[in-house]
């Protein structure tokens, strides 16, 4: 595998983080696999027996797709085995058949990142490093944080130092690392990061390629559970877009490894408060940043780092990029939850962006349909007390009693009545 920039296609140097010539994002090229096809293929259901973790794990099992690293030395907390469910209430909620979802939640730390992670600090730990370092609304801290725990390197955070899940800044704590509170956004975080020397500390935020790397085996983990059958719409949420940049390097490389025989189109759901790239792919120019404002603090992004190579795996797969609003997340997100699932804020925009695109006609009933949740319920357990202890709500979610008599009959009336949301 070769790195080169995504921008200008310079050669790039594995010390350094954007292009010497352009400043672009680098990027690693597969080049010429040794192994493809259904020999790949058999190679990945042999592995699915075995107890090796290199093996378990859904990103090293696909390590002959990864950049040359050390396999006996990788650092894993066997991430991306995950799980893809079908949601029947998601589907009539957003006008569908059927759909499912991959959910990225039920990872070691509970959100994608994990993915990313395991790559980038195995990178940063055969290299030598002592010190990682991200910007992060919570879920890139949290993971960085457990990954190099393992890895034996130091860890420090920039977060806001408000505005962010709690429950994230508690579980990086847990884990061991710094947390730096700023007085900014997380675009004001990750231009101090970006700041940074690469040779000095390891930077972890998704412009690391290696972090791409390992993110983009979810498409793997995805299309294996479906036996390579590919979907008609990948749907995912976006903030920074390095995870639209992965799944759709990802969804590329498993069409020139001949897994597949064609793309699925992705569909990138912003916040509409978020949702520059929404904005840009509408009217198109460059990218202009815009002042974060969204409840679902996950995506609260306003200058993604990874624009440009997301726009172009949007394109090149005939997708599309929308945004929604916030109330239309809060109860999308309820409606995944009924579905006996949950996530937390952020992964709800793909529900409710889908939602929105058969509305518009732009994905049809009767499409094959995966969305992706990109982090766990119990992520964001303040934002679901909130949404339930609303007025309108809280009738539906604590009954009222005096005593036992009532509670029984309501019980009664409960177990006679139609199930449904
Ligand atoms: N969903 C969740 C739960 C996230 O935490 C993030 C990003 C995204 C979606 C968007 O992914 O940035 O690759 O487009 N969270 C980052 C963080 C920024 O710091 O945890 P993206």
């Amino acid at each position: 595998m070769t790195l080169l920039c995504s921008d200008c296609g310079a050669a790039a140097s594995d010390d350094a983080l954007f292009c010497a010539v352009c400043g672009g994002l680098l990027a690693f090229e597969l080049g010429e696999p040794r192994i493809a096809g259904p020999a790949l293929r058999s190679l990945l259901a042999a592995r699915r027996l075995s107890n090796e973790h290199r093996d378990r794990s859904g990103v090293w099992r696909y390590r002959e797709l990864l950049p040359a690293l050390d396999p006996d030395r990788i650092v894993t907390l066997r991430e991306n085995d995950v799980p893809l469910y079908g949601g029947c209430l998601g589907a009539s909620y957003a006008g569908l058949d059927a759909l499912s979802y991959l959910h990225l939640g039920m990872n070691p730390t509970g959100s994608f990142k994990d993915a990313g992670m395991t790559v980038a600090l195995t990178h940063a730990a055969q290299n030598g490093a002592r010190l990682a370092v991200c910007a992060s609304t919570g879920n890139t801290a949290a993971s960085m944080a457990a990954y190099a725990a393992r890895a034996g390197v130091k860890a420090v955070v920039l977060v806001p130092s408000t505005g962010i899940s709690e429950s994230k800044v508690a579980q990086t704590l847990d884990y061991g690392a710094t947390v730096l509170g700023i007085d900014g956004d997380f675009d004001a975080a990750l231009a101090t990061v970006r700041g940074l020397d690469p040779r000095r500390v390891a930077i972890v935020n998704s412009v690391n390629p290696y972090r791409i790397e390992g993110q983009k085996t979810a498409a793997f983990v995805l299309l294996e559970q479906r036996g390579w059958k590919v979907p008609d719409w990948f749907v995912l949420p976006g903030g920074n877009l390095g995870n639209t940049s992965a799944f759709g390097k990802g969804f590329r490389e498993a069409l020139a490894l001949g897994l597949i025989d064609r793309l699925p189109r992705i569909a990138v759901i912003q916040a509409a408060g978020a949702a520059p790239f929404a904005r840009l792919f509408a009217e198109g120019g460059e990218m202009i940043p815009v002042k974060a404002q969204t409840t679902a603090t996950a995506i609260k992004i306003g200058a993604p780092a990874s624009w440009k190579k997301a726009l172009r795996e949007v394109h090149s797969s005939d997708g599309t990029v929308i945004a929604v609003d916030d109330a239309a997340i809060a109860d999308a997100r309820a409606v995944i939850g009924r579905d006996g699932i949950g996530c937390e804020p952020a992964s709800a925009a793909s529900l409710a962006g889908v939602k929105a695109l058969v509305a518009a006609g732009t994905v049809q009933p009767g499409d094959d349909v995966v969305l992706v949740l990109t982090g766990h319920v119990l992520k964001d357990t303040a934002y679901a007390a909130s949404y339930h202890s609303s007025p309108a709500r809280f009738a539906n979610a604590i009954v009222h009693t005096r005593d036992q008599v009532d509670l029984l009959a309501r019980i009664d009336e409960l177990a006679t009545a139609r199930a449904g949301v």
